[in-house]
Parts: C-alpha cells; sequence; structure tokens
C-alpha cells in the first residue's frame, strides 16, 4: 500500500491523480484530516483515512499496512510546522512503514535563511536517523506561486518584491506531482535525494521580461526595502510569525537559496518540464 499525507491539498491531488492512472486504487491511501474535501474520490477506490498531524495515534492508525509513506511537508510554520512533521515520522515508524518520500525544500539547512529551510533539514535527518529508506524531492518554487509573488502585476505589470537579483528555479506542480508518482510506483531511488526544479532560473525582473514578452504588459521590478515589505503584510493583519516566514521567503530568493538548476525533474518525467515562460502566458 501506498499513502499520502496532505492529500487534500494542491499537490496532494495532484499526486493522487497521476498515481491512480499508473497503479490499483485500491492500493493507495489518502491521508487527510478532513474526510469531505475528498468527497470525490469517493467511490474511485482509495481509501481515506482521517487523521490529524496535531494527534500521532491517528496518524499511526492511519498509516498501517502502509509500506510506502508520501510525506508532504507540513502547512504549519516555525515550532508547530516542525512538531508536525517529526509526528509523521514517527509514526511511520511506529506503524511500520518501509520508506518516506518526503517533499523537502531546495536549500533545507539548519542555517538557512527561508523558515521552512530549517524545518525540513531537521525532518531530512529525522527521517535519516528513523532508519527507514527514503527519497527527498528538494522542491523548488511551485510556477503557481508566481501570481502570490507579483500581485496586481498581471494587470499593471509592476512588480514590488524585495528579492534583489536572486533567482528562482520555478517548476510546475503537476509536474512534480507526476515525478513524485512515477518515483511511488517505481524501484529503486533509495536513499536518493533529488534537486526538483525548472530547467531555467528567473529573477523578479526577469519575470517582469516575461511579463512584458508574454502579455504585452510595460513591466517592471521595484526591489522595494525588506523593511517596507514587512509592513505592507503587516496591514492584511497577519500574525507577527506568518509576516517573518514570508518575509524570509524573500530573503531566501534574494541570497540564492532557490536559484539552483537541475536535469533531476525533467530525468523523473522523462520528458520536458513546463516552462515558466508558457504559464506566465497563461494568465
Ligand atoms: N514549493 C512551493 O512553492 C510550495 C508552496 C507552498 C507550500 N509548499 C509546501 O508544500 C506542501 C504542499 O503544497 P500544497 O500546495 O499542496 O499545500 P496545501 O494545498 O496547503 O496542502 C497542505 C495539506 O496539508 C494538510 N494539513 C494541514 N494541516 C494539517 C494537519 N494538522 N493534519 C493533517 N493534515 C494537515 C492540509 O489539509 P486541509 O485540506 O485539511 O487543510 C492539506 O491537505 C505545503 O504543505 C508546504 O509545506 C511548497
Amino acid at each position: 500500500m501506498i499513502a499520502i499525507t496532505g492529500a487534500s491539498g494542491n499537490l496532494g491531488q495532484l499526486t493522487l491523480s497521476h498515481l491512480t492512472k499508473k497503479m490499483d486504487p485500491n492500493r493507495v491511501v489518502a491521508v487527510v484530516r478532513d474526510p469531505k474535501k475528498l468527497t470525490s474520490y469517493r467511490d474511485s477506490g482509495i481509501a481515506i483515512r482521517q487523521a490529524d498531524y496535531d494527534d500521532p495515534e491517528s496518524l499511526v492508525r492511519a498509516f498501517s499496512g502502509v509500506e510506502k509513506l508520501l510525506q508532504i511537508s507540513a502547512s504549519a510554520t516555525g515550532a508547530l510546522g516542525q512538531q508536525h512533521e517529526l509526528n509523521v515520522v514517527k509514526a511511520a515508524k511506529a506503524a511500520g512503514v518501509e520508506k518516506i518520500i518526503y517533499t523537502s525544500t531546495l536549500t533545507p539547512s539548519p542555517n538557512a535563511v527561508f523558515g521552512a529551510g530549517r524545518i525540513c533539514s531537521t525532518t531530512e535527518q529525522a527521517i535519516k536517523d528513523s532508519g527507514l529508506d527514503y527519497t527527498f524531492f528538494r522542491n523548488s518554487m511551485y510556477q503557481e506561486t508566481i501570481p502570490m509573488f507579483i500581485g496586481s502585476a498581471v494587470q499593471d505589470g509592476q512588480i514590488y518584491y524585495p528579492s534583489g537579483e536572486g533567482k528562482v528555479s520555478f517548476a510546475a506542480r503537476t509536474d512534480m506531482a507526476e515525478a513524485l508518482a512515477n518515483v511511488l510506483t517505481g524501484d529503486g531511488h533509495h536513499k536518493a535525494t533529488y534537486r526538483i526544479t525548472g530547467d531555467e532560473a528567473f529573477s523578479f525582473a526577469d519575470i517582469a521580461t516575461l511579463l512584458r514578452s508574454e502579455k504585452r504588459l510595460d513591466a517592471t521590478h521595484h526591489d522595494i526595502p525588506s523593511e517596507a515589505y514587512k509592513e505592507e503584510l503587516g496591514k492584511t493583519g497577519l500574525p507577527q510569525s506568518e509576516i517573518d516566514f514570508i518575509a524570509s521567503m524573500a530573503a531566501s530568493i534574494r541570497i540564492g537559496e532557490f536559484s539552483a538548476v537541475d536535469d533531476q525533474l525533467e530525468n523523473l518525467l522523462g520528458r520536458p518540464r513546463f516552462k515558466t515562460s508558457d504559464y506566465i502566458r497563461s494568465l
């Protein structure tokens, strides 16, 4: 049996959809906090099991009989996100799971500028220490996050983002999901670490260039001061911890934590990756 955590999320649902084209759905377990979110899969043959990252026993129950687990990284940030991820690793070990495929981030490190980079580093280490087999997908940013970064620039061309000349090797979420399904249904990949990126990295000035060529917009990137960015985020009423997390993403891009480009995603897909220029054109 193959199980997926975070199965009701964007990456989880895309992976479920690729996975069920490659294997018997009766051997797939979708682990969700709220089963109502997967009602469209009710008659698909997939087993839908309820579990919450805050409830370790529910995780052990949900992983019963599972050999391979796709652990999709937690959406909570800070200490809570870290605890959620460590709860999943411990429960997998306790339930007798043999292998974890974990979606990490491109540059995990105890000293990462990106908040999630520090969490992913600790989780990768916990998986290694568990003695289970593993495959790490060190994912770059999704192309689908571009609208979040550039805001209303799709209409007016003006990008205000404190990322300097830092580049991001955006990759399509559906490409990542298909590659995950290939690894989950394939052999090998033992103790392998893959950098999952697009075929090119783009600064936000490069994104402005794409908006000019693909959308005919008079586009510009304004590298605003980080403090001004945080001040703007503060006006949205977000808690300080979320503001710090979002700002850490920009600072991390600025210093190049998302700039690496690797062929691994294309190798795992056996076809070219979706291009960021095509994504921008589709906006
Ligand atoms: N590479 C990137 O650009 C990028 C961007 C954003 C996020 N990420 C990371 O990649 C992960 C997957 O991305 P995504 O777009 O699929 O995120 P998503 O749509 O937000 O999915 C997150 C999933 O985690 C589940 N979840 C949250 N808290 C939970 C809990 N306490 N117990 C059990 N399940 C819980 C959610 O369940 P509900 O449906 O019940 O909320 C959802 O299924 C994210 O969680 C985040 O770590 C990466």
